[in-house]
């Protein structure tokens, strides 16, 4: 048994924010889950690495596109190690591979007849690297960013795409699983295939950041062609060893973002007909993480940076955030808020309740926390393992039409049951009375088994949290936390030992947290915020927004002259330098988002004004005690503030 999953590649051009990692947990809980039902599987993420796009962003940072782009991916592949992404494989379209793969894939589709040369006129969006055709334009403008398209008229091949809009058509209709939600099915029917296809333009002359055309180097191939053939250059495909190509393919699920769904059932089918290659079995579409109804984007400066909550929360907790709180294929909103309360209700109080009520229970109850193994049951203990059994079955199927919520929803049901199953039996009350022992350890059976399910249940899920509640179980990773020994109820041995461990998931101080959190990102985002507000929009902005304080509250603040006697860069981002400052006889520590405008060496020496007696804050794992003042202006340019003239550090500023 083989299952072959995919993400989309990523676009390296920026730093990857909440939205994106959504699909990839997404997927590796589809993985992990299956590795866990015994298929065989294959993983693959990875990136999305040509285009005008980066070619510009790799001139304006005066290095070339590789440089650039190495930079970034290291950095994707810090993040998915951070959650957890057990991916297989991570393939770039920069590699050997698969640029030989795809020069194949070009050339073989043009000496059939299915890529030809002509002319291209066309308007084409480059942020969006998109050709739109007039009606497609929204108000003029771009219909996925609204910014401004040129008209591009260029030498160029095309893929004969309108020859298998019938192919296409039938294949849709004969396999009602291959476009998931039914929605994007009708979606694709009705607003592209029916009203007819148009040839595809597939090669550039006009940059050259892109993969050659071996038998016409004036282009190189343009980015459709290329993205898609990852998904099966990652397997070797027109490769000298095809293995695993013959192995995996056809894919059982390919994961994409509703905004690409299009291409993935359209253009990706069509060239695979195109090759006499074998379809996917599906392609599911997702709905997107938004903030406040919109898409989370670094050009509208509401990203959120995942590494920022996996230190503050840990892997499991984000990941389960991400996959309860949006319903599949469709959109979900994120905000501190809704993860934090989530967090404390799911995770701390339900999960983590269950758990520590359980072992602790046991502990105190019963010498060496052992369970004897002469056990009653009670009246409710059959609706219970009925209750259980059955969410087991309901969540495997939803697992299987990749409804992950729906399955995370039956694991809660669970969970709650069996909270419930404690008041309802009232271990303390049973405990007071010798001759309820047997029925008292029955009931602690009941919890014990009801929680070693369960933390089989999250695995994909939450990776690191099942060990922790093993551990308080003692129980060993093997026959006992294998899946299949979930499907009856009663594998636990009677005489379980409970340990009391730490507690998996600590309740958060929601209000302390948001004002924290609220300040790493404003500090973290205040430059691209910036970038975006416009001039005008600004200045109305600020007018609106200041109002007069008093001489009492502008004395709140605490300001000192303070000496930067030692600074260097804080590790995985670019954003931040870490300073030692030295203020009168202490020194404090204080990370600043600063390194785009100071190197650590400059910064060093520079006397600035620091706000002494700002709450500290972690950042990245390092404490900050306040915080260095900063002139920024509206071009993105930004510079320390310090005193015009000698003065020592320690100095009150006033
Ligand atoms: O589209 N919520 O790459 P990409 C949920 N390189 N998902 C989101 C999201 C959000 N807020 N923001 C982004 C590309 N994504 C191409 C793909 S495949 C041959 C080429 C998802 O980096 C998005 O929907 O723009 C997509 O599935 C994935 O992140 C990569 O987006
Ligand atoms: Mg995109």
């Amino acid at each position: 048994m083989t299952y072959y999953i995919t993400t989309p590649i990523y676009y390296p051009s920026d730093k990857l924010h909440i939205g994106h990692s959504y699909t990839t947990v997404a997927a590796d809980a589809m993985a992990r889950y299956k590795r866990l039902r015994g298929y065989d599987v294959m993983f693959l993420t990875g990136t999305d690495e040509h285009g005008q796009k980066l070619e510009r962003r790799a001139i304006e940072e005066g290095v070339t596109p590789i440089q650039f782009i190495d930079r970034i991916v290291d950095g994707i592949k810090n993040l998915w190690t951070t959650m957890d992404i057990s991916y297989d494989k991570f393939i770039r379209t920069t590699d050997k591979e698969h640029v030989k793969a795809v020069q194949k894939i070009f050339k073989r589709l043009y000496e059939q007849g299915d890529i030809y040369k002509s002319e291209y006129v066309g308007l084409y969006c480059t942020p969006c690297e998109s050709f739109f055709t007039d009606h497609q334009l929204v108000d003029g403008k771009c219909p996925d960013c609204s910014r401004d398209v040129e008209e591009v008229k260029e030498e160029s091949y095309f893929f004969r795409l309108s020859k298998y809009q019938e192919a296409l058509i039938k294949h849709i209709e004969e396999n009602p699983d291959f476009i998931q939600p039914q929605s994007r099915q009708n979606e694709m029917l009705n607003n592209f295939l029916r009203p007819g296809l148009e040839d595809l333009c597939v090669s550039r002359t006009s940059f050259k950041w892109g993969i050659p055309v071996t038998f016409d180097d004036k282009h190189i191939v343009y980015v459709w062609l290329d993205a898609l053939s990852n998904y099966i250059s990652a397997l070797g495909f027109m490769s000298d060893d095809d293995t695993l190509y013959k192995k995996f393919w056809p894919a059982n699920v390919q994961l994409v973002g509703k905004e690409i769904v299009r291409f993935h059932t359209i253009i990706w089918p069509a060239m695979l007909l195109a090759l006499g290659e074998p379809l996917p079995k599906q392609v599911f579409g997702h709905g997107w993480l938004v903030i406040d109804g919109g898409k989370m984007s670094k050009s509208k400066g509401n990203v959120v940076d995942p590494t920022v909550l996996v230190e503050r929360y840990g892997s499991d907790a984000i990941r389960y955030f991400l996959l309860r709180e949006v319903a599949f294929g469709q959109d979900g909103n994120f905000t501190n808020e809704a993860l934090i309360t989530r967090i404390n209700a799911d995770l701390a109080n339900d999960l983590g309740n269950l758990t520590s009520r359980t072992v602790a229970m046991i502990e105190k109850y019963f010498d060496d926390g052992i369970l004897p193994v002469i056990q009653e049951t009670n009246e409710f203990d059959e609706s219970v393992q009925a209750l259980i059994i059955d969410n087991v079955t309901k969540m495997e199927q939803n697992m299987d039409q990749l409804f992950l919520n729906s399955a995370l929803e039956n694991i809660w049901l669970i969970i709650r049951r069996l909270n419930k199953y404690i008041d309802e039996t009232m271990p303390w009350i049973l405990a007071k009375d010798v001759a309820n022992r047997a029925k008292l350890a029955g009931v602690l059976y009941t919890l014990s088994e009801g929680l070693r399910i369960v933390s089989i249940m999250i695995e994909p899920f939450m990776p690191r949290t099942p060990d922790k509640i093993w551990a308080q179980l003692g129980i060993e990773r093997g026959e006992l936390t294998a899946w299949d020994s979930i499907h009856s109820f009663g594998m636990l041995p009677r005489d379980v030992q409970a340990k009391k461990g730490e507690n998996i998931f600590p309740r958060i101080d929601i209000k302390k947290e948001l004002a924290e959190l609220d300040f790493v990102e404003t500090k973290d985002n205040k430059t691209n915020k910036e970038d975006k507000i416009s001039k005008e929009d600004k200045i109305s902005k600020d007018a609106s927004i200041v109002e007069n304080i008093t001489i009492e509250d502008f004395s709140k603040v605490q300001l000192k002259v303070g000496e930067v006697i030692k600074c260097e860069k804080v590790t995985k981002t670019d954003k931040l330098l870490v300073s030692t400052i030295k203020i009168g006889a202490q020194t404090r520590t204080i990370v600043s988002g600063i390194a785009k405008y100071y190197t650590p060496e400059e910064f060093v020496g520079k006397k600035v004004v620091v706000v002494t007696n700002l709450k500290p804050v972690k950042l990245r794992g390092i404490v900050s005690e306040g915080m260095v003042l900063c002139a920024s202006d509206d071009n993105g340019d930004l510079v320390a503030v310090g005193p015009l003239g000698e003065m020592v550090a320690g100095a009150i500023v006033k």
